[in-house]
């Protein structure tokens, strides 16, 4: 597959033109990559108004994934989830003065919720009907997104749902996308954590699962600079959108996006053209042994999506865990809490999978005979009553407190650490004692509340 906007680029790297246009640095500096950062010279093309070069690559990325359009962001899926919101509620004329609803699996990102401030829209819960004991799951079903729905008053705006979540829980997209259809609702999916599933031998990707809209984080699971990210329009989605999504990322996305982030997804189309699928599922293959040898230890493996490991023990804590990795193996995880490590690999680390087997064996002697941790009930999801728009909430001034004198007190900003940046209580809704509980277990002492008189 071709790459016009790294060949581009590398052409003028080599030509010895004088910088006069941005970046102030002129192609010189100590991070060796400077040359390759430059800025809309002629012939570069726009990001947003893409007529060449990037408008052959985006399309070249379209083609891969069997979208109707893919658009390119170099600010993360945050700035898709921004433009999958904008493309759900724009045009909705709201006549009576109330919000456009979306409908949303609660284990939101917080760039949902401040998508939700921005637009002003009203953010309607879809609850499982069993707890997944963290913040980062929320294991809805095709029947709690119908019955959700059918729940409402009016349509919502769209149905939005979260998979893979931060531990690699998937939802079922296909038996959602089919309740959302029948009901003439468009499903959007923050696919962040699965930009690689379209490549797996049998598809696992939301567009093909029947998603209208999602946004896919290239940089998380495949080989693209911090930044990078699709975001796909399928070819089935409601007429209009794809012609609105450029629009839809300009709002959100600065004016002067990274060549650097552009040229790195430019070059993954080449590195996912060239025989990627069959090394990725040469690597799930090991991958699967590697989970199959953790299990021989003692470890419990949390279902996830192929690429990535959730691994608890009743007898260590998921942070003690993920401390033992980093001190004694030089192994650094993704993500921790009281329950899970959680460790994402890609085809690049082929030669880490002897040393991580030989963690979780050595780890695993040390750890018999141990006692099992008091783990404690999980907590239910915090479900708070709502008492002012998300919009109102963020736009509010706020003070910063203890999550113990939050009680009773309107959250402010989403408290939230990163990972998994999942809000515990949302913006505009009053902090109830189980949401004050769960700010505790996630070891958050400062709430933003809205400020009283
Ligand atoms: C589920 C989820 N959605 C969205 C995002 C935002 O993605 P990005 O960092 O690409 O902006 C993240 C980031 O971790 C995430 O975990």
């Amino acid at each position: 597959m071709n790459t016009p906007v790294y060949d581009f680029v590398n052409k003028y790297k080599t030509g010895g033109s004088v910088r006069l246009h941005m970046p102030g640095h002129k192609g010189m500096g100590g991070l060796g990559c400077e040359k390759l950062d430059i800025t809309e010279i002629a012939g570069a093309d726009e990001l947003y108004d893409a007529e060449g070069i990037i408008a052959e690559a985006e399309d070249n990325t379209s083609k891969l994934y069997g979208s109707g359009r893919t658009l390119w962001s170099a600010e993360g899926s945050s700035q898709c989830i921004r433009a999958m919101l904008y493309l759900a509620v724009y045009g909705i004329k709201n006549t009576s003065g109330e919000r456009p609803v979306i409908l949303a699996a609660r284990n939101v990102h917080k760039a949902f919720l401040y998508g939700c401030a921005l637009l002003d829209i009203h953010a309607e819960w879809i609850y499982p009907a069993i707890s997944s004991g963290s913040i980062c799951g929320s294991p809805v079903t095709a029947d709690d997104v119908a019955v959700a729905i059918d729940r409402l008053d009016s349509m919502p705006a769209a149905v939005y749902i979260t998979s893979p979540d931060y531990l690699g829980a998937m939802a079922d997209i296909k038996g959602i996308s089919e309740a959302c259809h029948q009901r003439g609702v468009m499903l959007i999916v923050d696919n962040a954590h699965g930009a690689y599933l379209n490549f797996l031998p049998e598809s696992l990707h939301p567009l093909s699962l029947g998603a209208d809209v999602c946004s896919d984080s290239a940089h998380k699971t495949l080989p693209v600079l911090t930044g990078g990210a699709y975001l796909h329009i399928s070819d089935s989605a409601p007429a209009g959108l794809q012609e609105r999504a450029k629009q839809a990322m300009a709002i959100f996305g600065s004016t002067s996006p990274s060549y650097l982030i552009m040229q790195s997804l430019d070059l993954c189309n080449r590195y996912i053209s060239d025989g990627y699928r069959e090394r990725l599922e040469k690597f799930i293959e090991k991958l699967d042994s590697l989970r199959n040898r953790l299990q021989s230890y003692g470890w419990q493996l949390y279902p996830s999506d192929p690429l990535r490991l959730t691994v608890s023990s009743d007898a260590i804590s998921g942070h003690e865990l993920a401390e033992r990795l980093r001190r004694d193996y030089n192994i650094e995880a993704e993500y921790a809490d009281s329950r899970f490590a959680v460790l994402m690999l890609t085809i690049e680390n082929q030669a880490d999978l002897g040393c991580i087997d030989e963690a979780f064996k050595l780890i695993g002697q040390d750890l018999q005979g141990r006692p099992a941790l008091e783990q404690g009930r999980p907590l239910p999801y915090p479900v708070c009553p709502v008492r002012m728009s998300i919009r109102e909430a963020i736009l509010s001034d706020y003070e910063e407190v203890s999550p113990r004198k939050a009680l009773g007190r309107i959250c402010a900003a989403p408290a939230v650490a990163c990972p998994p940046a999942i809000p515990i209580a949302v913006s505009g809704e009053e902090i109830t004692a189980l949401a004050s509980d769960w700010f505790i277990s996630c070891g958050i002492n400062k709430v933003l509340v809205v400020k009283q008189g």
